[in-house]
C-alpha cells in the first residue's frame, strides 16, 4: 500500500443553517476538521444531530452556509454543482445505508456504471475483478431484487470502488443489515480502505464499527463534541 500522510480534508469553521417558517436553524455549528489520506475516521451521534449534513458537505453533495471544506485542496464551498459533480466523480466514492442501486440494471451493469461515465476503457474487467472481491462473482448477472440485502450492499461498495476513489464516505452502510452481514460489510470496507489507500469517512451508531477506525469524532446538536483517537485493531481479512 501506498501510504501516505498529507490533508486530504480540511474543513475550516463550516456551518449550515436552514431557513424553517421563516426562523434560522443551525444544523450545524461551525467546526473545524482535518483529515489525513488513507485515514479511517467515524461519525457518531445520535439521530439528527448532524451527521448526514456533515457527510454531504464533505462530499460535495451539498454547500455549507459559511465556512470552507477543501477536498484535495481544491475549495468546494467556491464551486457550482457542476465543477463540484467533476471533483465528485473523480475523487469520491459513496455507499448509503439504502444502497441506492439501479434496480433495471445487473449487479455488473451498476458496479460498470460510474466507470463508464468516466469513460474507463477497462470497466468490465475492473467490475468483475470487484465483484469476485466481494464475494458475488455467481452473482454478476442478477438484478438488485434478486438479491439479499447484504449482497446489494457489497455491490454498493464494489460501485463505489471501481473509479478508486481518494476518498470514500458511508452512511450508515451497516444501518439496514443484521450484525453479522454487517460486520461482513465493515470487513469488506476496511479490507479496500487498506488495499488501496483510500480514505474513509463513515456515519455510523454502531460503535462496534466506529472502534474500528482509528479516529471518532462524535456530534450532538450539531456541534463536535469529543474527538477520540482510537487503536486501530487488526482490520485486514482474507477475502
Ligand atoms: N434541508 C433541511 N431542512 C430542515 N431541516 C433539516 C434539513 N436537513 C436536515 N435537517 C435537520 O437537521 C438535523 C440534522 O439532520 P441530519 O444531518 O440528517 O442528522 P443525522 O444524520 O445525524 O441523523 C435534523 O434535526 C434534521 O431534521
Ligand atoms: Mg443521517
Amino acid at each position: 500500500m501506498n501510504i501516505k500522510s498529507e490533508t486530504i480534508l480540511k474543513v475550516n469553521k463550516l456551518s449550515k443553517s436552514v431557513t424553517l417558517d421563516d426562523k434560522q436553524l443551525t444544523i450545524l455549528h461551525p467546526l473545524d476538521l482535518e483529515v489525513n489520506s488513507a485515514e479511517t475516521l467515524a461519525i457518531v451521534g445520535s439521530s439528527g444531530s448532524g451527521k448526514t449534513t456533515l457527510l454531504s458537505l464533505l462530499a460535495g453533495l451539498d454547500l455549507p452556509s459559511s465556512g470552507e471544506v477543501y477536498l484535495k485542496e481544491q475549495p468546494l464551498h467556491q464551486f457550482n454543482e457542476e465543477q463540484r459533480s467533476q471533483i465528485r466523480a473523480k475523487h469520491v466514492g459513496f455507499i448509503f445505508q439504502q444502497f441506492l442501486l439501479i434496480n433495471s440494471l445487473t449487479a455488473l451493469e451498476n458496479v460498470m456504471l460510474p466507470a463508464e461515465l468516466a469513460n474507463q476503457k477497462n470497466a468490465k474487467t475492473l467490475a468483475l475483478q470487484l465483484l469476485s472481491d466481494v464475494g458475488l462473482s455467481e452473482r454478476s448477472d442478477h438484478f438488485p431484487n434478486q438479491l439479499s440485502g447484504g449482497e446489494q450492499q457489497r455491490v454498493a461498495i464494489a460501485r463505489a470502488f471501481i473509479t478508486q476513489p481518494d476518498v470514500l464516505f458511508a452512511d450508515e452502510p451497516t444501518g439496514n443489515l443484521d450484525s453479522q452481514t454487517g460486520e461482513h460489510i465493515a470487513d469488506l470496507l476496511f479490507n479496500l480502505n487498506q488495499q488501496f489507500g483510500t480514505t474513509l469517512v463513515l456515519v455510523t451508531h454502531d460503535h462496534k464499527l466506529a472502534h474500528r477506525c482509528q479516529r471518532q469524532i462524535e456530534l450532538a446538536a450539531g456541534r463536535l463534541v469529543t474527538a477520540t483517537v482510537v487503536e486501530p485493531q487488526t482490520n485486514v481479512v482474507m477475502l
